[in-house]
């Protein structure tokens, strides 16, 4: 997927740098080739030696190297590179790239480089909630910085919160994206996702337990291989990958809005768990208790966004793929509902509670298509994205 790629991965100093060996690693998987650069902090954490041996490179430590300014110039190593990483970023180095700042190797070639710079920060998440952080996040996201992660979770320091370093699998993939080279480039994929979130009132809302997770993860493993990806999402508990654009709604007729108005597509993947029904009689204030008795909520049928678009006569992505989540007789009652929808393959899974698929990390799938079932082992929801990713560039190709 990154074959023949060139990536100056730079290094910084903090404790997620371990994870930063990896990186090199599935960089290399990959087909990349990955030159090292290390900050003196990131040196109190890894050792430029382990980074050498992992990346089969040389590694950049020094701004005035007169051996390394000889065979090959800080500018020039700025350049040769078809893509700069900085993971992890920390708060220092961030504010050095929002500030302008160049005086060590690192923030020198970042301020040298010609070509797109992707960062994965990493710090403590006092550290990322501070305001002079979060300026700098701006000031660099309007500079044209890509970003992935940071994500929520338990941190070395053993606070709780955003901060933490994306996995490194996140971090692959961003990168993948970034480069925007593979199988589905040139591609238009469009990817529901997530809850939607249906008024009752101005504070109140009927929801769902979607967590968006699977949704997050397709879009991400399709932007991986080149797709330019429109990520309509609901309210979900995951942060939408790096380097797709993503339309942010709350209700279904919202997300039906946001996804005819992303159209043409190549494809459209429906995997947002959509509120079969709205109130139609949300109140515009707040509902108040009554002495008369409760409030009698009316429903309306939502729009089914995946049989709207399944059934266009002009403009129909040339391939549309949906989600079906059954409790019982799974694979009767998806086949029914790809024909009755009018979409061409059905992801069926069973979210029977005992399965722990719903909100969990796993996910047991059936492929329906127009050939039939096929069923996969139970696998991450990660590896089903990658898997259905790789089928659906095979069907665009
Ligand atoms: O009918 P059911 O909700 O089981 O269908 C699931 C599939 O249809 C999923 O792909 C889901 O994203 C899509 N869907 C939709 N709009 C709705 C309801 C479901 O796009 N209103």
């Amino acid at each position: 997927m990154l074959a023949g790629k060139r990536i100056l991965l730079i290094i910084g100093g903090g404790i997620a740098a371990f994870k930063s060996l990896d990186l090199i690693r599935r960089l290399r998987d990959q087909g990349a080739t990955v030159t090292p650069v290390l900050t003196k902090a990131a040196e109190e954490f890894v050792t430029p030696l382990s980074a050498s041996a992992l990346a089969a490179e040389k590694v950049y430590r020094d701004l005035f190297d007169l051996t390394d300014e000889a065979e090959m110039g800080h500018i020039e190593l700025s350049r040769a590179a078809d893509l700069v990483v900085v993971a992890p970023a920390t708060a220092d180095l961030m504010g050095k790239m929002a500030g302008g700042l160049a005086n060590d190797l690192a923030s020198t070639l970042l301020m040298a480089t010609d070509k797109k710079v992707l960062i994965a920060p990493a710090m403590n998440v006092r550290m990322f909630l501070h305001p002079a952080t979060q300026r700098n996040i701006a000031t660099l996201k309007d500079d044209g910085i890509l970003f992935v992660g940071p994500d929520e979770g338990a941190m070395a320091c053993g606070e709780f919160g955003p901060g933490r370093m994306a996995e490194v699998p996140e971090i692959v993939a961003a990168v993948g994206a970034a480069l925007g080279d593979g199988p589905l480039k040139g591609k238009h994929i469009i990817v529901t996702s997530g809850p939607t979130h249906e008024p009752i009132d101005p504070v109140r809302y009927i929801a769902n337990r979607s967590s968006g997770a699977q949704g997050t993860a397709l879009a991400r493993a399709l932007s991986a291989l080149g797709a330019q990806v429109t990520f309509v999402t609901g309210p979900a508990d995951v942060p939408p990958p790096a380097g797709v654009r993503v339309e942010q709604v709350q209700t279904a007729q919202q997300m039906l809005a946001a996804v005819q108005a992303a159209l043409p597509a190549d494809a459209a993947v429906f995997a947002a768990a959509v509120a079969d029904w709205r109130v139609a009689n949300a109140a515009d204030s707040k509902m108040k208790k009554t002495k008369t008795g409760l409030p009698k909520l009316e429903f309306a049928e939502n729009p089914d966004i995946l049989a709207t678009i399944s059934q266009m006569k002009q403009d129909r992505p040339g391939l549309v793929v949906g989600f079906a989540a059954e409790t019982d007789d799974v694979l009767a009652n998806a086949t029914a509902k790809r024909a009755r929808k009018g979409c061409d393959w059905i992801v069926a899974n069973d979210v029977s509670p005992e399965t722990g698929i719903m909100g969990g990390a796993e996910n047991a799938v059936t492929l329906i298509s127009d050939t039939g079932a096929d069923s996969w082992p139970r696998m991450g929801k990660d590896q089903v994205a990658n898997r259905l990713a790789q089928l659906m560039a095979e069907a665009l190709s």
